[in-house]
């Protein structure tokens, strides 16, 4: 089974990303070939600083091998080195329709979000993802919730290309986490947490110092009440009790029921807190050590790179050979 999902380059990344993602990808290792990609040219479809760019996709590799990405294990590279993904991501265009494009929800928000310029690459940033996919022949893809739209756009490129221009892609599936798919902001838990659109006290980073930890977790908003449940008028409550359990790797009804005669919230806030920093504070020790070495960082998404790009060149001529793009075997130049 072969394995895919990317990452955006950024050096904060959140509990979010860890719990719903980053996490799977690092079980992946043991389920499949696993292929990881850091996706630098998805992160210029908006406002960014140029001159940190390539920084922040070391940053972002060392966070992903702090928590236990193996290079020896799976692929870890950076989109732009295999420039197949954006030629693939053309000849997919193609197959995408611009009505679906428009009803991506990370569109609309990302779009609302900005001020004065609205990039045509936010528009069309999904078609690149599924180009990302598509190129590995990818059976599925570990995300977060957030995405799930996008892979069902990926999947019915996947469909409509093959089913126009004959078998060529594997269908993927999504794997999306049953606890902690969608972790939200301590501070406003009606909004997903992350780094662009949330709290600064509510969003909680893999980097994040211990006692930046736990602060955050004893000062995050709780609901009305005492009882330690999931309810909808709890959201604050029901999501730190998602975020404990996946802690743990137990069940949230263990959790509720671990906790029904709890006085109040206090002491459970301060649990949470603690079992998080159980999970971060070794990703942070390791992340230290790893990212001070960056020629071996670079190295490794060299390597991964030449990897990658066997397979998804592959694709690609099978992609091209398809659409009748080049100088396909039946299409030969007569000669002179
Ligand atoms: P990105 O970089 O925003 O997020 C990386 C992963 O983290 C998950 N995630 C969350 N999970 C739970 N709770 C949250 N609050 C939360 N926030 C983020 C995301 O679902 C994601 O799995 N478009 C993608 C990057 C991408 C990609 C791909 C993913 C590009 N090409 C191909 C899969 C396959 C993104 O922006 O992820």
């Amino acid at each position: 089974m072969r394995i895919f999902s990317g990452i955006q380059p950024t050096g904060r990344k959140h509990l979010g990303n860890y719990l719903g993602a980053i996490r799977q990808y690092v079980a992946g290792q043991d389920r499949g070939e696993s292929i990881y990609c850091i996706v630098d040219l998805h992160a210029i479809t908006v406002p960014y600083e140029p001159s940190e760019l390539s920084r922040t996709v070391l940053d972002t590799t060392a966070v992903l091998m702090a928590a236990g990405l193996d290079p020896q294990r799976c692929i870890l590279f950076r989109q732009s080195d295999v420039k197949e993904h954006t030629e693939l991501c053309w000849l997919l265009t193609s197959v995408t329709a611009y009505g679906e494009l428009g009803r991506m929800h990370q569109f609309k928000e990302k779009s609302a979000q900005q001020r004065d310029f609205i990039s045509a690459g936010l528009f069309t940033y999904p078609i690149l993802q599924a180009a990302d996919i598509l190129a590995y022949q990818t059976d599925e893809v570990p995300v977060g919730e957030d995405q799930k739209q996008h892979l069902e756009l990926a999947r019915d490129i996947a469909q409509r290309f093959n089913a126009r221009y004959g078998l060529t892609f594997t269908v993927p599936q999504h794997r999306i986490p049953e606890v902690a798919a969608r972790v939200m902001d301590l501070q406003a838990p009606e909004k997903k947490m992350s780094t662009t659109g949330g709290t600064e006290l509510g969003t909680v980073l893999v980097l994040d110092e211990p006692n930046e930890i736990r602060r955050k977790f004893t000062t995050a908003v709780t609901d009305s009440g005492r009882d330690i449940v999931r309810r909808e008028d709890k959201p604050g409550i029901s999501n730190l009790i998602e975020i404990l359990a996946a802690a743990r790797g137990i069940g949230p009804e263990e959790v509720e029921k671990e906790y029904s005669d709890a006085p109040g919230y206090a002491g459970f806030k301060r649990d949470v807190g603690e079992a998080v920093v159980g999970l971060l504070a070794p990703v942070r020790e390791r992340y230290v050590q790893i990212r001070s070495d960056e020629e071996t960082l670079e190295e490794t998404l060299a390597r991964g790179a030449e990897r990658a790009r066997r397979i998804a060149s592959e694709t690609l001529k099978q992609g091209r050979q398809r659409m009748g793009i080049g100088s396909g075997p039946s299409r030969a130049v007569p000669s002179s």
